[in-house]
């Protein structure tokens, strides 16, 4: 079977032979195709990036007709089921391998040596008003230790690249938590490096006047679950922004609070707070089947459902649907619990959600957890932010030892005015 693909420009009648690589053909191949000598040749127009790959990657897998997620190669069902550490799940996804024993002690000695932040950080975190978002203080905050690793510009240097990873998935928990203090008026805790990477984030979290904060260990074990689920998920908005900054060659701190302040939208990570507002504001599950017809209208959209990539039940819903009952035998159901299942319930069979393959998505149940684990909902792209940090690295990572990869730097159809000449401020109408 021939691997390339024929056109014919009916414009002209010329044809070309395009070669397929992987399913794909390469835009740049189209540019060949011109009516006359001089025109700029043929391009695509693809605006949010429906059809069109930007990288070739060996990092994650999402099937999103058969509802398949894999880190590496490894099942996010298996993965969530046996690791019992985030940072065995980070280690997979920077290094491409699960790591053994002693490599998994060293990485995660490293990790540990960079939780804490220069008091200097902690200072400027403090100068945030008493009501500052907790994603605006933690955008801003990744953004400054920048200024605080100057050495971090030299990006290709692998050493250089490695100090980074340590200290950026070593201090994201460290600042997320302070956020959460300072927006509770409480004093920060600092890490406590004997503690799991969960463990410890819950005990600056939460941890009050006791000496010590016992974590409880099935919440403990559904927060790693949490950060595995949202580690990493190929190009996703943030990851693609991740990937679009730091291919200008900044330092990934820089390129982390872009990524950080794209997850934020609610349309992203932001929606698992969303779905919060939308179930409060419902109220009762009378209310579901005229919130289906509003939908049904277009007069607004059901949070927490759809995708662009899974057009079949998000397997991390999944994972999570079934954690909530673990999470609220310690915490007490969420009473929207029976809302949001009365809601998907009537969704999943409803024409208008089958037709369009709309279906819970990770934002749809993870929020009801955190809310019963005692964060507050503006605190909720923060938790997706901590894992996405270690994703948004090994995308980086592999981004920059690409030889594929120059500046992004999309073309535009300009359909603009053409040339005008300039008109004195009194002559203008
Ligand atoms: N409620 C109602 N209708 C929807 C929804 C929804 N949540 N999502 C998509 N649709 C409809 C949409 O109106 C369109 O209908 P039509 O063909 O009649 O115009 C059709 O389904 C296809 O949708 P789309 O907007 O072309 O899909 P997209 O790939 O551009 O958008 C999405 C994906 C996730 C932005 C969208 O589904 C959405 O806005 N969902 C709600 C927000 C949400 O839950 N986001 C979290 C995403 S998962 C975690 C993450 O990425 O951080």
């Amino acid at each position: 079977m021939p691997n390339n693909l024929t056109i014919i420009d009916n414009r002209t009648g010329k044809k070309y032979e395009v070669p397929i690589e992987h399913d794909t053909i390469k835009a740049m191949d189209l540019r060949q195709i011109k009516v006359k000598d001089d025109d700029f040749g043929m391009m695509t127009y693809d605006p949010a990036f429906m059809n069109t790959a930007s990288v070739k990657s060996k990092i994650t897998f999402i099937d999103g007709d058969k509802g398949i997620l894999r880190y590496r190669g490894y099942p996010i069902e298996q993965l969530s089921e046996n690791c019992t550490s985030f940072l065995e799940v980070a280690y997979l996804l920077l290094h491409g391998e699960l790591p053994n024993r002693t490599d998994l002690d060293d990485w995660r000695q490293n990790i540990k040596l960079h939780t804490y932040v220069h008091e200097n950080i902690k200072k400027l975190m403090e100068a945030f008003r008493y009501d500052a978002h907790p994603m605006g203080m933690f955008i801003s905050t990744i953004s400054a230790l920048s200024t605080f690793y100057p050495e971090a510009k030299d990006i290709l240097n692998p050493d250089v690249q490695r100090k980074q990873i340590f200290r950026l998935i070593g201090k994201v928990p460290t600042i997320a938590a302070f956020a959460y203090r300072h927006s509770k008026g409480m004093p920060y805790i600092y890490p406590e490096n004997e503690l799991t990477y969960a463990g410890n984030f819950l005990n600056m979290m939460f941890k009050i006047g006791e000496a010590k904060y016992k974590i409880n260990p099935i919440l403990e074990h559904a927060l790693t679950v949490l950060f595995i689920l949202h580690a990493d998920h190929e190009q996703n908005c943030s990851t693609n922004t991740m990937r679009g900054i730091g291919s200008s060659h900044i330092d990934p701190y820089s390129a982390c609070a872009g990524a950080a302040a794209a997850l934020w939208g609610p349309l992203h990570g932001g929606a698992n707070e969303a779905v919060l507002h939308m179930l409060d504001e419902i109220g009762s599950a009378d209310k579901v089947p005229a919130v289906v017809k509003d939908v049904k209208e277009g007069k607004r959209k059901l949070m927490g459902f759809g995708h662009r990539v899974y057009k079949n039940y998000d397997p991390r819903a999944q994972v999570i649907k079934k954690l909530a009952y673990e999470v609220f035998e310690v915490t007490g159901k969420n009473p929207k619990l029976d809302l949001a299942l009365e809601l998907e319930r009537i969704a999943l069979e409803d024409d208008y959600f089958v037709k369009r393959k709309l279906y819970p998505n990770v934002d749809f149940y993870s929020g009801l957890i955190y809310q019963a684990m005692g964060f507050p909902m503006d605190f909720f792209p923060v938790l997706f932010a901590i894992p996405r940090t270690a994703g948004w690295l090994a995308q980086w990572q592999e981004h920059l030892s690409d030889p594929d990869q120059k500046i992004a730097r999309p073309r535009q159809i300009f359909l603009g005015y053409g040339e005008r000449n300039w008109v004195p401020v009194d002559k203008r109408k």
